[in-house]
């Protein structure tokens, strides 16, 4: 069984068009027995997809750049690749991680030059999308602020403040289980607006994404809330005490108004749960 999400967060008019893309992408990303194959393929589709904020479609940091995070997990083994940058498929270069190199994380140029070596060919994941919800962020920016980057306290105050939910932070993500294995993975962009350098939940390991023997959970919504609470692990810690949408219910409510949404999936199970409009898909074969 394959469960997607593609971002809580999302346009809610275009909500019964995303939920039949991701349907498909599952179907397509559950031709293989091996789960971590799956949640990859399954990424790799929303990844091209200019609709969601991941690959191709990510939104741009404030200086303009792009800079995307993704990662993988099985039971037992992580890898991840943190603020990568002109890679087609982020979510390939962190299976990589994990597979081929000695490493869990790497990072920035690291990561890139991981990247290459590895065959991956330069590409401009930018989209007239994302820039214009750049030119958005920046007239409003600048509207409070000539300086823009060069005052933090006030970057800091405007993100808080910011009315640039919708579409922000929409994440995506797989879970999967097949003949009791499980795995995990996620994709993003990141927020908006963010400065450069900015690391949210999605790739760092028990906090956007956790993976074990009891199965496999996946986050969205707001990279620092989700991090400073370790949400992925803690929701996982949780698997068995109780039914599994309650246990997201639960998690994603004690954010309160933070836009949160969740994927998991066990043993015997699968949910999904959020706080404001995330897409979700699934291949639905095997319950
Ligand atoms: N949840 C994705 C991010 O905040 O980067």
């Amino acid at each position: 069984m394959l469960l997607l999400h593609g971002g809580v967060g999302s346009d809610k008019s275009k909500l019964e068009y995303l939920n039949s893309k991701l349907n498909d992408y599952a179907k397509v990303g559950s031709a293989s027995a091996s789960p971590l194959e799956n949640v990859v393929n399954a990424v790799v589709k929303m990844e091209d997809d200019e609709d969601f904020n991941a690959g191709t479609g990510s939104v741009m940091r404030i200086d303009g750049s792009i800079q995307m995070d993704a990662a993988v997990m099985i039971p037992g083994d992580f890898g991840s690749v943190i603020a990568i940058e002109r890679v087609k498929n982020p979510i390939l270069v962190a299976r990589d991680v994990l597979e081929k190199s000695p490493h869990i994380m790497l990072a920035s140029d690291g990561a890139v030059k991981f990247a290459r070596t590895l065959g991956y060919e330069e590409y401009d994941p930018s989209t007239g999308k994302a820039r214009s919800r750049l030119e958005k962020v920046l007239a409003e920016l600048r509207s409070e602020n000539a300086g823009i980057s060069s005052n933090v306290a006030h970057f800091k105050k405007f993100v808080n403040s910011t009315q640039f939910v919708e579409g922000s932070c929409d994440t995506v993500g797989a879970v999967a289980r097949m003949d009791g294995k499980f795995a995990a993975a996620v994709s993003t962009g990141g927020s908006s607006p963010m400065m450069r350098g900015r690391v949210g939940d999605s790739p760092v390991l028990g906090a956007g994404i956790y993976c074990g023997p009891k199965g496999a959970v996946v986050a969205t919504g707001i990279g620092e809330e989700i991090a400073k609470n370790i949400l992925c692990y803690r929701t996982y810690a949780k698997i068995g005490s109780k039914p599994l949408k309650e246990i997201l219910k639960e998690e994603v409510d004690s954010f309160g108004q933070t836009l949160i949404g969740l994927i998991a999936v066990d043993k015997d199970d699968y949910a999904h749960y959020d706080n404001g409009s995330m897409a979700v898909g699934t291949n639905n074969l095997e319950q």
